[in-house]
């Protein structure tokens, strides 16, 4: 119906007819003259009917009103001397119409689209309208380049895109279970996938060598603004190759999805231990855009009068006593010290010491508390210059740890330390095995599946894995790990894992049973798409770049799910639907 789209006009196209269709995005009567936005998926293009130019199309345009679709056809021309729009691509030029036709009218929109006042709950519940907001399209439109970027990517180093079930059984990646009901087995349900983990390792017993699949993953847990309940992995398995091959592997296919975005990055990737991402930066995604390193000073505390620091520096073992030196400190008010020091007490931390170095002296609440020679050590261990604002935080090593590196992080954010421009990759390597939850037992920090680098040491928690996590400013953009593909050693690690042997059988006995047939030492990593189009896009959220997203609370506004389902429906499935426990 059309010759070209909106944006596609520019001065060379002056004289020319042009047949244009879209949307009205504002008509704006001018006395006699109506002027029209017209708005595709390129953009935005000024539309003029006037009566002297055409009696009818003048008249269909006195008709129209936001939202409206419709077909317009006239000749480009050049707006007049001062009259260019600097806003639209198209601000030079204008179409003078000669034949309007409405294609179809629209009742009055909720909202005016790309309106940034509008709710985020009024936007999703017209969604369809919302995504006519030229800006959300392009997220989109370079979601797609980038997928297909990756897909070519992964072809060409020899994968093989491979699809998995999502009616099927647990994977245990952490979070709970969505789960449907069978109809024909009643009383037994599938479980949608939380990731194709055992499904992939499957196709690497059945040969396939290398596979990969854009899957749909679901995960009923919290969600913030960087995770949904239903998300998109890029899923990636390799046999017969150790973990420097499949991270180079991943290297190149993030480097292809950076190309497809016009940005260059450099590969490889720096890569660091976790134990050392979580002493320096407390964190194990750590954002490498800035500084503001944790230093350890706990041995500089041995003596202290200082008494609460010098009880938690009798266990260097189990505890951290950790600095975090801000230089040119006066960038910091005394209003925000305090700010911080409520929000580190949010995540466990008993207080937050600071000193200040100013004209050669030490200054701070717990300054009276050191003798000369501790004060000389600190400020040496740190580099203390004039001026330097200086933070402690001690305590158990997991607490410590955690809030400072939040700490470092927020002091980046209120001192706009990080580069937006910037884009900062890295590796985090060995991480540990295994981690105790609140109630003692131990669980797999990856998965279980996860090859350990060896088991026969004493204390569980010590097992290094052969795991890594691909980080990028500060976001966990995907991880991966070379896999168990010995079934005694599977075993041992769910016995560690206290995981009964009939659990076993009944959760995994289909692996346990493959391990047995010549499986091929393998591994692989997966990346969440939306994170990382949310992160090439600068989307805030990640709602802004799955096209019907769910709210905080699961639901899809526009359609309503989820909902209740009809007696019948239950009667077949063999469900009663138990009054909600509030
Ligand atoms: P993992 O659980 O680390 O690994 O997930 C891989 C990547 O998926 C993304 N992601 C999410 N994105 C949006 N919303 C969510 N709820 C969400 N959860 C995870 C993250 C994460 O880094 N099977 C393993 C991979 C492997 O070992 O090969 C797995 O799923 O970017
Ligand atoms: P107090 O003697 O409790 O007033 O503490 C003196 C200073 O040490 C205050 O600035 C506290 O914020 C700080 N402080 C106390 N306990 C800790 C801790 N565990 N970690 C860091 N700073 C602390």
């Amino acid at each position: 119906m059309r010759t070209c789209y909106a944006t596609e006009l520019s001065r060379n196209d002056i004289g020319k007819t042009a047949v244009l269709a879209g949307w009205v995005d504002s008509a704006r009567d001018h006395g006699g003259v109506i002027f029209v936005d017209l708005r595709d998926k390129s953009g935005i293009v000024q539309l003029v009917c006037d009566p002297a130019d055409s009696k009818e199309a003048h008249e269909a345009a006195s008709a129209l009103r936001s939202e409206f679709a419709i077909i317009a056809e006239g000749k480009v021309r050049a707006r007049g001397e001062g009259l260019t729009n600097e806003r639209l691509k198209t601000g030079e030029i204008e179409v003078i119409v000669d034949r309007l036709t409405i294609a179809n009218k629209s009742a009055t929109p909720p909202f005016e689209i790309g309106d940034p006042k509008v709710s985020e709950e009024t936007r999703l519940k017209y969604r369809y309208l919302d995504l006519r907001n030229p800006k959300l399209q392009e997220n989109f439109r370079l979601r797609s380049r980038v997928s297909h970027a990756m897909r070519v990517s992964l072809q060409e180093q020899g994968f093989t895109e491979i699809e998995t079930p999502i009616l099927t059984r647990p994977t245990p990646e952490g979070a709970r279970d969505y789960l449907a009901p069978s109809r024909v087995h009643q009383g037994e349900f599938y479980a949608l996938p939380q990731s194709p983990q055992l499904f992939k390792q499957l196709l690497m017993v059945a040969g396939f060598d290398r596979y990969y699949q854009i899957a749909r993953c679901f995960r009923d847990e919290d969600l913030r603004a960087d995770r949904q309940p239903e998300f998109t992995q890029v899923d990636v398995e390799a046999s017969f190759c150790d973990e420097n091959e499949i991270m180079g592997a991943a290297e190149k296919l993030l480097k292809a999805a950076f190309d497809a975005a016009d940005r260059d990055i450099a590969i490889p990737f720096e890569r660091m231990s976790y134990a050392d991402a979580t002493e320096k930066y407390g964190s194990d995604k750590p954002d490498l855009r800035y500084g503001l390193e944790l230093v350890d000073v706990i041995d500089l505390f041995a003596n202290t009068g200082l008494k609460v620091f010098a009880e938690i520096a009798k266990d260097a073992k189990r505890n951290r006593v950790k600095a975090l030196k801000v230089e040119n400190g006066d960038r910091l008010t005394r209003k925000e010290i305090d700010y911080l020091t409520d929000f580190v007490a949010k995540f466990g931390a008993k207080g937050l010491a600071w000193i200040k170095l100013k004209e050669g002296a030490l200054q701070g609440p717990i300054v009276k508390f050191l003798s000369e020679s501790e004060q000389k050590a600190i400020a040496d261990r740190l580099k203390a210059k004039d001026g330097d604002l200086v933070f402690f935080g001690a305590g158990g090593k997991k607490t410590v740890l955690d809030y400072m590196g939040r700490l470092r992080q927020e002091i980046a954010r209120l001192l706009k330390l990080a580069d937006p421009k910037e884009l900062r990759f890295a590796w985090v390597t060995d991480f540990p095995m295994f981690e105790r939850g609140e109630d003692g037992a131990l669980k797999a920090l990856h998965h279980p599946f996860t090859k350990p680098r060896d088991l026969n040491e004493g204390d569980p928690e010590e097992i290094k894995s052969i795991a890594y996590d691909i980080v990028l400013n500060g976001c966990e953009l995907g991880g991966g790990s070379i896999r168990i593909h010995d079934e005694a050693l599977q075993r041992e690690v769910f016995k560690l894992l206290n995981i009964s042997e009939g659990e076993q059988i009944a959760k995994f006995g289909f692996l346990l049973e493959a391990l047995r047939f010549g499986a091929p030492p393998h591994g692989g990593f997966a990346i969440g798409l939306d994170r990382l189009i949310m992160l090439m896009s600068g989307a805030e959220s990640i709602r802004d770049v799955i096209a019907f997203p769910k709210t905080q609370r699961a639901q899809c506004l526009m359609s309503g799910a989820p909902a209740t389902a009809e007696e019948a429906q239950l009667n077949e499935l063999g469900l009663r639907v138990r009054k909600p426990t509030k």
